[in-house]
């Protein structure tokens, strides 16, 4: 059916370091919309990267991928813990869905210099 929500899920491929499954919202072949996670050691599971088309949010994209995941999980991990870094509009779902906060995490970047340089050297202007 036309502008019908579908989900697709992706198993790991076995050929990377790491073991990732991934379901995929699709509508008319077109991906509007994906969330992953990856088993971890010591039985432990990481939710990440979820993210959904613009002009699909806000329509319960994201939530119908989480529980889709969410119902693999409790299927084939029960007793694992799952854990996941969060953004502001990914929060609420989580927390709604129980899982409990942590300590909050800020982004910070700079650009590498050679050493000893200064990265915006001042250059004075004299007329
Ligand atoms: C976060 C994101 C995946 C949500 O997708 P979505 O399909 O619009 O979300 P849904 O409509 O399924 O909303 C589910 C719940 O998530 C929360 N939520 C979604 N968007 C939100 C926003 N902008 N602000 C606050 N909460 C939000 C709400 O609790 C919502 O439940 P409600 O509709 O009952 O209020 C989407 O906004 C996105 O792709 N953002 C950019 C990438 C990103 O930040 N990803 C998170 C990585 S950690």
């Amino acid at each position: 059916m036309i502008n019908e929500y579908k989900i697709m899920y992706i198993p790991p491929s076995g050929t990377t370091a790491y073991c990732q499954h991934t379901w995929v919202t699709h509508v008319d072949d077109t991906c509007v919309g994906h969330i992953h996670m990856q088993v971890e050691a010591n039985e432990t599971i990481k939710f990440l990267d979820a993210w959904v088309h613009e002009d699909h949010r806000r329509k319960g994209v994201f939530r119908s991928l989480w529980d889709s995941r969410w119902n693999y999980v409790q299927r084939e991990y029960l007793g694992y813990n799952v854990y996941a870094w969060c953004k502001p509009a990914s929060l609420p779902l989580l927390l709604e869905k129980g899982f409990e906060g942590g300590d909050t995490c800020t982004y910070v970047q700079k650009r590498v210099t050679a050493k000893g340089k200064i990265p915006f050297e001042q250059c004075f202007v004299s007329c």
